[in-house]
């Protein structure tokens, strides 16, 4: 991998700012940008459907580099505005009644939570979250009982919170879905771009990711992974439209064969465009050696500001390029002064966005500092030392 070169590639880094913001929307390459201004140019010229029928090839690439990002198909990938599209379109598809028990964490995020409460709401659907281990690892073994006892129709895991490092153990929750065939839907927002992927190994029927985080595409631009045997048992969202399906009869359709039909007909061509740079650029360095180099900065970060007082509150075995924490006595605010006084960028979230985390940690918020592969190991060590200073 080489830094230099990627940084180099990296407009936004050319003000020595550092820029320790991916988990919330990261710096674009440079390719990304142009390939979406040279897009809007061409629409500028020609109109939106010529420039749609000439670049026909190039917009199909974007099912191809997102598949290699996942190990999948390209018919397996469906375009999405944004994970939550995504993630609603996937929902929609499942046709739930009431008494449907849904199986979720205590860690999922905050709109998932918030969309199944509003279908525990509507149609009396239950919501079920299984318990965490001590060391804050999944509880296998209640959320098989679960399973057994509560039959559900769903369960629902984010991989990695957007509120903590921690990274959920997936692929087991997988193995146990298809041991009882239920259905498992996967939110991998934080996680895509981030590290490598695998939908095989984990073996969910849906996966849901955003453009703009770990991924350095552009807002507005997100995908939804479709199992075969899903698109085999004819699932497709409530709301079809035409890329959907073809309107056969007056009052019927045949649904399209792919995971297109979870799309929408009409979407920003350029967005999808700079997307599928996007996931090239990060295909084309690896995203195994994306993934060794973020822990190692992401360990160093976590290591410095332990060691300097701070209150690290990623609890888990496996942790992500997400860190979080507060000051010794439960400070943010002078800690985002600090960092914002000496140009570091980062986020801050409060208890309403992890209400159950926050609430079980004790805390009202975290800082949240996430480090990508174009942050080195200096960037590391200045904002670590940034932070101690502030703690004199
Ligand atoms: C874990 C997780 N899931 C889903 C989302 C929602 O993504 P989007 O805003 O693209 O819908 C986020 C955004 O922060 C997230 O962190």
């Amino acid at each position: 991998m080489n830094i230099d070169l990627i940084r180099q590639d990296t407009k936004g880094l050319s003000d020595n700012k550092i820029f320790f913001n991916n988990a919330g929307s990261s710096l674009m390459p440079k390719v990304v940008v142009e390939s979406m201004i040279d897009y809007l140019q061409q629409e500028e010229q020609f109109g939106g459907y010529e420039v749609a029928n000439r670049n026909a090839k190039l917009l199909e690439q974007f099912y191809e580099e997102t598949a290699k990002l996942i190990n999948t198909k390209s018919s397996n990938i469906a375009f999405a505005t944004s994970a939550t599209e995504a993630y609603a379109k996937a929902l929609s598809s499942i046709i739930f009644k009431e008494g449907d028990c849904i199986i979720t964490t205590v860690d999922d995020y905050i709109s998932n939570q918030i969309t199944f409460i509003s279908l525990q709401k509507k149609l009396n659907v239950k919501i079920i979250r299984t318990k965490n281990l001590s060391d804050n690892e999944l509880d296998l073994e209640d959320l098989e009982n679960l399973i057994k006892q509560h039959h559900p129709k769903l369960v629902a895991v984010t991989h990695i919170p957007t509120n903590s490092g921690l990274i959920q153990n997936i692929e087991g929750v997988g193995k146990i879905c298809r041991q009882y065939g239920i259905l498992y839907l996967v939110d991998a927002c934080q996680t895509v771009g981030q590290m490598s992927v695998d939908v095989e190994k984990i073996d969910c029927d849906f996966l849901t990711a955003t453009g703009r985080k770990f991924m350095r595409g552009p807002r507005g631009t997100g995908f939804l992974y479709v199992a075969d045997r899903i698109l085999e048992q004819n699932f497709a969202p409530i709301l079809l439209d035409s890329r959907g399906a073809d309107w056969t009869e007056y009052n019927d359709y045949e649904l399209f064969k792919t995971a297109k039909r979870f799309e929408h007909w009409e979407n920003s061509c350029a967005s999808i465009i700079g997307f599928t740079e996007a996931i090239r650029y990060a295909n084309t360095i690896g995203l195994d050696s994306i993934e060794n180099y973020n822990k190692k900065l992401a360990e160093k970060l976590r290591g410095n500001l332990q060691n300097a007082g701070f209150k690290i509150q990623d609890k888990g075995n496996h942790l992500s390029s997400i860190i979080t924490f507060c000051g010794p006595d439960g400070d943010l605010e002078n800690i985002q002064r600090v960092l914002k006084e000496h140009n570091v960028f980062s986020s801050v979230t409060y208890k309403n966005s992890a209400l159950i985390d926050f609430t079980n940690k004790n805390v009202n918020g975290i800082v949240r500092l996430s480090p990508h592969y174009f942050n080195t190991m200096e960037e590391i060590e200045t904002v670590s030392e940034i932070l101690k200073n502030s703690l004199k």
